[in-house]
This record gives structure tokens, sequence and C-alpha cells, in this order.
């Protein structure tokens, strides 16, 4: 089928690159003409695994073009909105980038159009889209929206959108189902060549949801929510452990063994970020308000979450005492691991505070330097995590990248000016580091290693480290 896709987002470019990978005409465009010319060229304006490749490989079979909007409104008889929906200052969601797009189609489109809904948007934005297309069309063209919500993953964007545990639509008419169902075909009936796995065999089906806009508007939004709920849940948990001297790893697992509870989402931190869930939370709530509700339950999600920095922050004041002057160094920037987001990272929010508060950072991510950099120039970004640790207070684990499980800690041990790792994603082992002398802090879990004060004779008395398991933080 011929399709159009716009904005070449981590959504958009996904989406037009899988749905080239699975056999459509797609079309794909883009506003920002840098990333456009970036696109044309055969560049990527951003990081995501797989997805060059795919890239790559559609475009030479003549499956995938990038353009203008314009020229997207012509191609496509179903046409994909991918366009961010940033928060506005009071929380809710901006919707201008829709309205824009749909103006735009009303005014251009050359025949019918389904036009769908991938952007995450408020219940009843579809609504909003029928009477926009409507007042706004030149033509006597008739138009469909269906709501088609994304729940892919950054970090594993292509394998979720080829291999989803489900597929969400919302329609209103029989025409939009039946074109949704002939586009997602070969992804329920896995009948596509995976880019991702060599001999894909997928263990279940996807389900696909059939319901109303409004309610797949609804399902999105609640999504998020609810998995924003389980990060702030399980982060109190993690406080409360931290008091009681508890250990929160042992009792998540404890939690997640149960299947009602399941164990994901369970991983303690310093908070959520991402372009998703602070966003979504918070435009949910709106959303709530205006309906009359007071959903007041996600407005706790919200603040347990802004509340994670400021604890990281005394944690780490806990342990070095004084911040100014102090050399820390900062692994990690991006949001998760295996992207190069930062968009509303803990880890822009952590900088910021440090250096407010007179500490230098030594920062190091394996993909996202470059997108931090825009947003904290001031900062000294490193070749890699030795270049950050060399003469630090202290080492900051803020993304979980499996690359920092391999550093060699026998290295680090032998440049950093103080033995101490905190670990703001629970992702080391204690035992591991804490055998080359490091002090080693967690979140919501005992301190692990040698005897804490101060923190250099800790450095002096490595063969300690095993034995002395030092209950410190609570
Ligand atoms: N990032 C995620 O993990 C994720 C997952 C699920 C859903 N979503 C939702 O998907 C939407 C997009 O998210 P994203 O992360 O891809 O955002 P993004 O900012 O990476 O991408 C949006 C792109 O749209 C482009 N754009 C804006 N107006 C345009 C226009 N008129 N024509 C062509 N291009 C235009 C922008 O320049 C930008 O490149 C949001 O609503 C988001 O909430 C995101």
């Amino acid at each position: 089928m011929k399709i159009s896709v716009i904005g070449a987002g981590y959504v958009g470019l996904t989406t037009a690159a899988c749905l080239a990978q699975i056999g459509h005409d797609v079309f794909c465009s883009e506003s920002d003409a840098e990333k456009l010319n970036k696109l044309q060229n055969g560049l990527m304006p951003l990081f995501e695994p797989h997805l060059e490749k795919v890239i790559q490989q559609v475009r030479a079979a003549g499956r995938l073009t990038f353009g203008t909007t314009d020229q997207a409104i012509e191609h496509g008889k179903a046409i994909f909105i991918c366009v961010g929906t940033p928060p506005l200052p009071n929380g809710d969601a901006d919707l201008s980038a829709i309205e824009r797009v749909a103006r735009s189609i009303a005014k251009q489109a050359t025949g019918y159009r389904l036009v769908i809904e991938k952007s995450t948007v408020p219940v009843q934005t579809g609504s909003q889209l029928r009477k926009h297309l409507a007042v706004h069309g030149t033509n006597a063209w008739d138009y469909d929206v269906a709501s088609n919500p994304e729940f892919l993953r950054e970090g594993s964007a292509v394998e979720d959108f080829l291999h989803p545990d489900r597929i969400v639509i919302g329609v209103e008419s029989t025409r939009a189902a039946e074109l949704l169902r002939e586009i997602y075909a070969p992804i329920l009936k896995g009948n596509f060549t995976c880019p991702v796995h060599a001999d894909c065999k997928p263990t279940k089906e996807p389900l696909l949801l059939m319901t109303d806009t409004n309610s797949a508007e609804l399902i999105k939004h609640a999504s998020n929510s609810f998995l924003a709920m389980k990060i702030s849940f399980i982060n109190m948990v993690a406080n409360l452990c931290e008091v009681v001297r508890a250990d929160v790893t042992k009792v998540a697992e404890g939690m997640g063994l149960d299947p009602r509870i399941g164990p994901s989402f369970l991983n303690p931190g310093i908070g959520f970020g991402g372009f998703c869930f602070p966003k979504d939370v918070q435009a949910f709530i709106r959303i709530a308000e205006k309906s009359g509700c007071d959903f007041s339950l996600l407005r706790e999600v919200e603040k347990i979450n802004q509340e994670r920095i400021a604890h990281f922050v005394e944690t780490i004041r806990r342990e070095l005492w004084v911040l100014r002057g102090k050399k820390l160094a900062l692994w990690g920037l991006a949001f998760k691991p295996n992207t190069d987001d930062v968009r509303f990272a803990p880890s822009i929010a952590l900088i910021s505070k440090l250096m407010e508060e007179g500490a230098t950072i030594k920062a190091y991510d394996p993909e996202a330097m470059e997108k931090a950099r825009e947003v904290l120039p001031e900062v000294h970004y490193c070749a890699d995590p030795y270049e950050a640790a060399e003469g630090a207070d202290a080492i900051l684990i803020v993304t979980e990248w499996a690359e920092f499980r391999e550093v060699n800690w026998t290295r680090v041990a032998s440049i950093a000016e103080h033995r101490l790792i905190i670990d703001g994603r629970n992702m080391l082992s204690a035992k591991e580091v804490t055998c080359h002398g490091f002090h080693y802090v967690s979140v919501g879990r005992s301190s692990h290693g040698p005897a804490k004060e101060p923190v250099r004779d800790a450095v002096r008395q490595p063969e300690k480290a095993e034995s002395e398991q030092v209950n410190l933080t609570a």
C-alpha cells in the first residue's frame, strides 16, 4: 500500500522504515531541514539499534523515500502522523504540530485519505481532527481518522515495532478498520523478513485490539501513566528500604514473582525520563482534570519522580560531605540505555543541580553526548569512562549502559581520586567493585565496601572490601 509518515523522529522514522520493511511503499516527511537533508543523504539524525541498516535496505529496494510534508500528503492513501506532542507549561499536550499537519492535509489532499494518529494525543483528539479536516477541506474528499498509538521503546524500537505484544487500533468506520488490518497484516501473520533476528520465530502472535478512537487514545495515556506509577511506587519502597535497612532488590523480586504484579518496571533508580512518561503523566492529569476527575494519584507519581534527583544529590552529599569543588565522573547521559535521547533525562537535572552546588562534571555516554552538549555545553565530555573517572572524587552511574559492567575496574581504581561509586541504577555487582577497593552505594540497599569515614581510608584498605559489609546508607 502507498503509505505516508509525517515526522521522522524516533517514532516516525521507525514506523516508516518498518512499514517499508514489511512491503509497503512509504514516503516519510520531515520539517526540520537539517534532519531531512541528512536522511536524503543516507545519514542518521538519531541513534536507534538496527534502524540504520533497515533504512539502507528499504531505500535501496525503492520502498522508502524522504521529502516534504506536501509530497507525503500527495503520496499516501494512509497517512501516519508521528509529529511531537511536547508538554505546554500547564502540562497539556501541545497539539500545534498535529493541527498544522491536519490543515495541510485538508488543503492539499487529492483524494480519500485515512489519517492515522500515531503520536500520543489526549482523548478526543480524533474527533477534533475529523472536525478540522471537514472545516478546512477545500475539496470534496472524505477522510477517515483512526488512532493507532505506538508502544515501541527507544533502544528496541525496530524490534518492538515488528514484534509487538499488541496493536491497538481505534476506528469509527469499517473502511478504516480494513485498511489498517491490511497495513499490519504482515506483522499480524509474521509474514515478513525480520531484520533483527537471523532465524526469526516469534513465540506468540501479536494481538490486534480494535476499538473506538477515544478508547484507543486513552489506552496509550493510561498505559504510560500506569508504568510510571509502578516506577514511582518502587522508588518510594527504595526510600523506605534505605531507612529500615532492607534490600529493595529482594523486595522487588518478591513482589514481581506474583503474576498479578509482574517483575517489569520494578527497578528503583533516579527516576523516569524521556519524551514519553514525564509528559504523558502530566497530560493525563490534565485530561482527567478537564473532565472533572481528580487523578491525584498521578500527581503523587509525578511528585515522587521529581524528588528522585534531590534524593540522589543527598546520597552523594552524604558520601562526599561538601559538593563544592568536588570532581564527579558521570557515566551515562541518555534517559535509558541504547538511545541517544536526552529529552527530560534525569542526567540533565542532576548535572544542573550538581554544578549549581559547585561540583565539576566529567561526563561520558556511548551515544548521547552530541545531544547532551546541545543542552549542557559547559560540561566536560569525555572519550570513554576512564577519562571521566580520572581524578574523580566519585563515579556516578546515571544510565545503565551494558558497557559500564565491562570496564576494567583495576584501571578505574588506579585513576580515580577516591574509590567511590554511587550507582543510581543498581546495575553493578557490589561484590565485584568492592573487590577493587571501591565503596559502593546503590539505591534502596545497604552500602557495600570498605569503611566509609573518611572515603580516603577506604582507598587505603582495599583488603577489607569483602569482609566489611558495613551498612552505611541508612
Ligand atoms: N519516543 C518514543 O519512545 C515514543 C514512543 C511512543 C509514542 N511516542 C509519541 O510519538 C510522538 C513522536 O515522538 P518522537 O519521540 O518520535 O518525537 P520526535 O521529536 O523525535 O519526532 C517528531 C518529528 O516530527 C517532525 N515534525 C514536526 N512537524 C512536522 C511536519 N509538519 N511535517 C513533518 N515533520 C514534522 C519534527 O521535526 C521531529 O523530527 C509523540 O507524540 C510521542 O509522545 C514516542
